[in-house]
């Protein structure tokens, strides 16, 4: 009976080991351990064995009985898991290629702008994000009783301090830190207005603020550092014209424009049909301005300008919805990587 009952245990045990899935451990566990599995029948023989023998083989049967039960449950916790795992992932699927990222498109036309003012010899500063009220307005010529400011939907931090609405309150930060050298620098960075959001309008963007203090500069400096932007960046035919506008960190100030890039003039949809397209705003800047900023207007002059980045890119690519700029949406991105 012993033999028997060993070759049974191995058979048993090998068996269970090439099953995959729960229906064959079930019927594996009736044909051995079930009621009427070949283990429970032995158990039952025991009873026609001579009363001497039966304590023994008793004892036997049930070692085996529990050596095959505890394999069972191993192996039903082995099935589990495995089906859990191929319900998550498949483990034998090839991985999905991560591939190299690109420059976002906001990114590339800033690098392309501060090319063009390198050949100029403007260098690159930053000012922070979240300002002061007093550099975002005071200091640019607008106490805190000033109209003008409502040119500037503000997002407040608390009383004094804001997210700066445009690149300008840098120009003070330059003059305080270049003071008595005179200055080239373009500033670089977002802006944030309280805004709606539109296919036109983000309350999130980027400018390039740009601004050249030394003793003899003039409106005529201006205009050739425009005239020269405009042509590097959109085309060497491109014809750039000047308006009156008004800014109150600015004496004069002026409202830039070239020619619409998509019509060359003509009159489109994109320039409202009047042929131009704003690119800047710009001026001379304010005695004021250069007084707070440390620099002494009898002595010194200097002009300012502040470029918008999204918009000349929106015209560039014939992207007609600001928004995508912000949506990191990756079929967009890659269009320009
Ligand atoms: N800061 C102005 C704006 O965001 C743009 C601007 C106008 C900047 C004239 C200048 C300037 O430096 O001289 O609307």
């Amino acid at each position: 009976m012993e033999e028997g009952l060993h070759n049974l245990e191995s058979e048993a045990l090998t068996s269970l080991g090439d099953i995959r899935e729960r229906k064959a451990l079930e019927a594996w566990y009736r044909s051995y351990l079930g009621k009427k599995g070949a283990i429970t029948e032995m158990l039952r023989g025991l009873g026609r064995l001579p009363a001497e023998e039966r304590p023994r083989a008793g004892q036997t049967i049930h070692r085996v009985k529990e050596r095959l039960e505890s394999a069972y449950r191993g192996r039903q916790k082995e099935i589990e898991d495995i089906g859990q795992l191929s319900e998550s992932v498949d483990i034998t699927l090839p991985g999905r290629p991560i591939g190299p990222g690109c420059l976002h498109l906001s990114t590339k036309v800033l690098r392309e702008i501060y090319a063009v003012f390198a050949q100029m010899g403007f260098q690159i500063y930053e000012a922070p994000d979240v300002e002061t009220d007093e550099l975002n307005f005071e200091l640019l010529n607008m106490p805190p009783y000033h109209p003008a400011r409502d040119m500037w939907d503000t997002f407040w931090v608390s009383d004094k301090v804001l997210l700066r609405t445009h690149t300008s309150p840098g120009q003070i930060r330059a003059m305080r830190e270049f003071y008595p050298e005179p200055i080239r620098v373009i500033l670089p960075g977002k802006c944030y207005r309280y805004e709606q959001i539109t296919a036109r309008s983000e309350h999130q963007f980027f400018q390039v603020e740009g601004l050249a203090i030394g003793h003899n500069i003039t409106l005529t400096d201006l205009k050739g550092t425009m005239i020269f932007a405009a042509r590097q960046l959109f085309g060497a035919e491109r014809k750039v014209r000047f308006r009156g506008s008004y800014f109150p960190f600015t004496e004069p100030s002026v409202e830039v424009d070239m020619d619409c890039i998509l019509c060359e003039g003509q009159g489109c949809r994109v320039c409202k049909h009047s042929g131009w397209l704003e690119i800047a705003g710009a001026g001379m800047v304010h005695p004021v301005v250069l007084e707070n900023g440390g620099y002494d207007p009898s002595q010194w002059t200097g002009f300012a300008f502040g470029l918008g980045v999204e918009r000349p890119a929106m015209l560039k690519h014939n992207i007609d919805d600001i928004r995508h700029f912000y949506r990191n949406d990756l079929r967009f991105l890659r269009q320009f990587g």
